[in-house]
């Protein structure tokens, strides 16, 4: 059947908002074959996602936290200058093979410059309520229901103890939720993150102090489901 002129131009929006973010992000594309060292730009204002993400924490959680994981990276570069060769995705993933004098600054830092940058493309000012498309069948298919997925990424997100992440994955042709401590990333072979939650302090304790709860209530109104669905589609493209 053809394509309505709508579901084209959609589709177009899909793959558009996927080969944008995937570099950022170190995906296999031609431009990224080597390690980006450079802060990328947020996609919004500081202060696009108030009130549930406040424009202060956006604004040091981006220009310092981030930042600061990227210099951290770099340092580590500079010991080992081979590590350009690779994409941070490919560096993440071949951690026990790197120099042990450089491996824990790449888990650190760089899994910190991984995950901030999928953080920043998964938020998005006016979000929608909830995906559309094949990711929503994919998780009503792999969770029951958008709510129950949101209630066993909210509860997981709530278990992690101390600083870490929850994400939602895409495991071998199924979506899970996992959790992750520190800045360690949930990147496998066949395992990518489309959806992360940052849960350190330092991206909710201005505004919410210690009621992660309301935090991760806040992060369901602002969470980018197109950008997120690009990314899952983008996987399944190449799956
Ligand atoms: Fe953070």
């Amino acid at each position: 059947m053809p394509q309505s002129r709508g579901s084209t131009r959609r589709e177009f929006i899909k793959v558009a908002m996927a080969a944008a973010v995937a570099p950022t992000l170190g995906f296999a594309t031609q431009a990224a074959e080597k390690l980006s060292l450079e802060l990328p730009p947020l996609p919004y204002a500081y202060d696009a996602l108030e009130p549930y993400i406040d424009a202060e924490t956006m604004r040091l959680h981006h220009q310092k936290h981030h930042a600061a994981y990227i210099t951290g990276l770099a340092k580590a570069v500079e010991q080992a200058p081979e590590l350009r060769r690779k994409t941070l995705e490919e560096l993440l993933l071949s951690l026990s093979s790197l120099p042990e004098s450089v491996r824990t600054a790449v888990r650190n830092h760089g899994g910190g410059h991984y995950n901030h940058s999928l953080f920043w493309q998964c938020l998005a000012p006016k979000a929608q309520a909830s995906p559309e498309g094949p990711l929503a069948a994919a998780i009503a298919r792999d969770f029951g229901s958008f709510d129950s997925f949101k209630e066993s990424f909210t509860k997981q997100a709530m278990a992690i103890f101390g600083s870490g992440w929850a994400w939602l994955v895409w495991d071998a042709g199924k979506l899970r939720v996992e959790t992750t401590p520190n800045q360690d990333t949930p990147l496998g072979v066949r395992k990518k993150p489309i959806l992360g939650l940052d849960l350190w302090e330092h991206a909710y304790y201005l505004r919410y102090q210690w009621r992660r709860a309301e935090y991760i209530a806040a992060f369901w109104h602002v969470v980018n489901w197109p950008a997120v669905a690009a990314l899952f589609h983008n996987l399944v493209q190449r799956a």
